[in-house]
């Protein structure tokens, strides 16, 4: 990436070149001391010395000329051509360094004769010699915006909003620098901001919705019951099974967004307790059998019954395995396996590896990335929880973990779900400093896998609390 280093900018030629032309004279004068001393001892003749220190000079002043030729000077290609000239223009410089956001100067004729490396990292300016702003910036409007200022035509800052692609959006504050005549143009990407918002009204429309599909089939049966079906007794206890369905999905639901409320809520307390990595996933593995009976599906637990400490909220962790564990019931067929294996690794990179690399040939994806420290060991917890449902194609990889996304649904699955369970898994492990991946293979299964760091004060393979 090109930045504007501010010492080339600055570092005026001539006081660099002064400093190596003094060192050359103390190298200098050092090396004639010595031929002196050698010449006054006998060591060396007269007419030796001369000639050893005239060769010296000579090779010193070839070298110094030599070198000089290659010392930064205003050059009409560098980031020198927007070297301050005057106090004025050295007091704007400073100023567009100081400010943390891109920056530009542009002069009376529309050339941009200052910027920052912020400037620079998105528009590219350096090396360039006062490029045009319109060969740099494509928004008519902020072009004009910079004209309109030039001159004088617009007093105060003028705010603009420029569009650089589909979904990136920048807020331009132009103004007037006085008394130069020049043009000051500050950037601030509104793109997340952007983002945020449309995230949060994109959630309340999905919430709604997913709210009102029961809620819709709830006051249908309660109308049919009320009219054409009033006397078909025999009909109710199939309407009502429906319904107590239908209120038992819209309490779950409410239940996740919760819950998801609550995590975010509580993202900045840091989990603070020392827990058992090996009773969480027992515990929830076995509040999760009679499901796994009721369906004839094989819950295969792997791991040692050791127990493996770390810092974590539990019921936070404990919903991380319930969530996982029911997916992977959820989505299985009847009659197969559900295998959970954890253990502990002495890094993160290994922990990853073990949650989430164990097939040869799977599409994979990590869905949070949590790399640990380098250079510092990181001891890790993970678990891998493989099943043998249909797998999960490719594409909806890179979307699993938002809110209300369902690859099923566009298989036409009939297995209902509100497509929060992950959404919840991915805040609660990013809470936690921890990861999660996918990796599926399609019509033989999916696994998922979560790490996160170990309880100091304890090295892989050590097994007490
Ligand atoms: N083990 C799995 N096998 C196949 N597909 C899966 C598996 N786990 C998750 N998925 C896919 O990922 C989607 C998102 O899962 P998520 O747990 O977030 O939602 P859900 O299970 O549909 O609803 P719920 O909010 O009740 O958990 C699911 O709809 C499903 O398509
Ligand atoms: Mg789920």
């Amino acid at each position: 990436m090109n930045r504007v280093d501010p010492s080339d900018v600055r570092l005026p030629g001539r006081s660099a070149l002064t400093r190596r032309a003094r060192d050359f004279v103390v190298v200098g004068l050092c090396f004639s001391a010595v031929l002196f001393l050698l010449a006054v001892t006998g060591e060396l003749g007269w007419i030796e010395a001369i000639t050893a220190f005239a060769v010296s000079v000579s090779v010193v002043v070839a070298y110094y000329v030599g070198s000089a030729a290659f010392l930064p000077v205003s050059s009409p290609s560098g980031p020198q051509s927007t070297s301050p000239e005057g106090p004025q223009d050295q007091a704007i410089a400073q100023v567009l360094q100081a400010l943390p956001l891109p920056a530009l100067e542009v002069d009376l004729e529309g050339r941009i004769t200052g910027f920052n490396p912020p400037a620079d990292m998105i528009l590219h300016l350096e090396g360039r010699y006062k490029p045009h702003a319109s060969a740099v910036i494509r928004s008519p409007a902020l072009l004009s915006a910079i004209e309109r200022t030039a001159k004088g035509e617009e007093a105060g800052i003028m705010s603009v909003e420029v569009n650089s692609g589909p979904d990136e959006t920048w807020r331009a504050n132009v103004s007037l620098l006085q008394g130069t005549g020049h043009t000051l143009v500050m950037l601030e990407d509104l793109t997340p901001v952007r983002r945020a918002a449309r995230a949060r009204s994109d959630f309340l429309a999905n919430a709604s919705h997913e709210l009102r599909t029961p809620l819709t089939a709830l006051s249908g049966f309660i109308e049919t019951m009320r009219g054409p079906a009033k006397d078909d007794k025999a009909s109710w206890d199939r309407f009502l099974d429906i319904m107590a369905g239908e209120s038992e999905r819209m309490s779950r639901l409410i239940a996740d967004l919760l819950s998801l409320s609550r995590i975010e809520f509580s993202e900045h307390i840091a989990p603070s307790e020392r827990e058992d990595f090996t009773r969480i996933v027992r515990d929830a593995a076995e509040a999760l059998q009679p499901i796994a009976d009721d369906r004839s599906i094989t819950l295969d637990i792997r791991g040692d019954a050791a127990a493996l400490p770390v810092i974590a909220h539990r019921d936070e962790v404990v919903q991380v395995v319930e969530n996982l564990l029911t997916n992977a019931l959820k989505y299985s067929s009847a009659g197969g396996r559900v295998t959970v294996s954890y253990g502990d690794a002495a890094s993160m990179a290994d922990a990853r590896g073990m949650a989430g690399q164990a097939w040869p040939e799977s599409d994979r994806m990590t869905l949070l990335p949590a790399g640990g420290r380098p250079g510092v060991p990181d001891p890790s917890v993970w678990l891998r929880i493989e099943d043998q449902g249909p797998g999960i194609e490719r594409e909806h990889l890179p979307r699993l973990g938002e809110r209300f996304y369902r690859a099923d649904q566009s298989r036409g699955g009939k297995i209902t779900g509100t497509g929060l369970g992950l959404a919840i898994v991915k805040h609660i492990m990013a809470h936690h400093r921890g990861g999660l991946s996918v990796e599926t293979r399609m019509g033989e299964g999916s696994a998922f896998g979560i790490w996160m760091p170990a309880a100091p004060g304890r090295t892989a393979g050590t097994k007490a609390v």
